[in-house]
């Protein structure tokens, strides 16, 4: 299915076994978390991950996007453990004990429970609790928490902070305390900004600090190539024996921008390296902006401040003008500003996603050259 943008089902997550393999060893041993910008394939992979766990592990994925306060986040929790009460019998009984205390129905699917704050509390460890019960010595349950950073933000920016660092601590001591459970964390923005936020709060803790953070990559070539060849195959007629190879090169193995050079080589009809370069330029230019590059220009300015916000847009500004990037030395001259600045901003950026740092001369550039040709046309360069 060439789907570009949807959510797709598990067997079209293509290109990701390597990085899934490595992600179920290391929950073995800790949780995860998964950062990468948006639209890079994080859901997609969860997704896989979900369809085909290892043996004795009970996956349990949820949106967290949207979701309004921790109260609700331990609703929800409830209803996605009474999913699973058919593999842990154990749990229904004592968890309908729990909610049934608190005056929650298990039986009303869905259902808003207005808890006191020391009630969800209480109810959330007792949850985590059973469901570590009642998984076998040899078993995991893993949560997927699918964008945690985004859910954590929003209640940190609408007053709710508070709230957002209790729940982080008590995720965070549920982690220590309950050996059969694991927690998949996915974000598109950084944990680090969230944490920014919160200790603007005066929040201390780092709760995050025993989970083992992991980049999502981009599609490595054979990965990217598959991908293309599996698209280019559901096309009429024989694509050019190049063609794959292409795609996955102009794509820098962005999934989806590959499936958006798919679906305009499918609409057009013409099967061919210029159409391919259409679909890139499109994407560009498109205005609804389907990649959400202007996610990157619009979360510099919640989290960066104001001294640092200008000479970063500038950096980007300067660094976008040449495709092979531009020397630290150059850059430095150029933007007239400490050197000791510049570099913060720069490795900031590298650390964000944003830039690679390349060669002797201490090369920058664009990691992704799609987004440098956007952030020009953007800008005005
Ligand atoms: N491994 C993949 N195989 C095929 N398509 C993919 C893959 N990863 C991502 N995509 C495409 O990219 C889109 C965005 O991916 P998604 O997983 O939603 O990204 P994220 O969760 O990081 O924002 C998907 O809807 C799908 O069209
Ligand atoms: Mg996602």
């Amino acid at each position: 299915m060439i789907n570009p943008g949807g959510a797709i089902p598990a067997d079209a997550v293509i290109g990701r076994d390597r990085e899934i393999d490595e992600y179920w060893l290391i929950l073995q041993r800790q949780s995860v978390g998964l950062l990468a910008p948006r639209r890079v394939g994080k859901t997609s992979i969860c997704r896989r991950m979900l369809a085909y766990p290892p043996a004795r592990v009970v996956p349990i994925m949820r949106n967290l996007e949207g979701l309004q306060s921790a109260t609700e986040f331990v609703a929800r929790l409830a209803d996605d453990v009474d999913h699973i009460v058919g593999l842990l019998t154990r749990v229904k009984s004592r968890v309908s004990d729990i909610l049934g205390r608190f005056g929650v129905g298990l039986d009303v699917p869905g259902v808003r429970v207005q808890l006191a704050p020391a009630q969800w509390k209480v109810l959330l460890d007792e949850l985590l609790h059973e469901v570590n019960e009642a998984t076998p010595e040899n078993g995991l349950v893993v949560f997927f928490w699918d964008e945690f950073t985004l859910f954590f933000g929003d209640l940190a920016r609408r007053g709710a902070a508070e709230e957002a660092m209790v729940l982080l601590d008590r995720l965070r001591a549920a982690r220590q305390a309950f050996p059969r459970i694991r927690m998949v964390l996915t974000g598109s923005i950084g944990f680090e900004e969230v944490m920014e936020q919160l200790r603007r709060h005066g929040y201390a803790n780092d709760p995050i600090n025993d989970v083992n953070k992991q980049i999502v990559p981009l599609l490595d070539e054979v990965g990217a190539a598959k991908l293309a060849e599996v698209l280019l195959s559901l096309l009429p007629g024989t694509p050019p024996l190049t063609l794959a190879r292409f795609i996955a090169q102009r794509s820098e193995g962005h999934p989806l921008v590959i499936q958006h050079m798919a679906d305009r080589l499918r609409q057009s009809g013409r099967i061919d390296e210029a159409e391919v370069e259409g679909a890139l330029q499109q994407l560009i230019a498109d205005d609804s902006d389907p990649l959400e590059l202007s996610h990157y220009l619009e979360r510099l300015g919640h989290y960066l401040p104001a001294e640092t916000l200008t000479l970063t847009r500038t950096l980007l500004d300067t660094i976008a003008v040449d495709a092979q990037g531009v020397a630290l030395a150059k850059l430095v001259a150029d933007l007239g500003t400490d050197r000791e600045q510049v570099l913060a901003a720069l490795n900031r950026l590298r650390k964000d996603q944003y830039l690679l740092r390349e060669g002797t001369d201490h090369r920058w550039r664009f990691r992704l050259d799609v987004l440098r040709r956007w952030w020009r046309q953007e800008r005005g360069l």
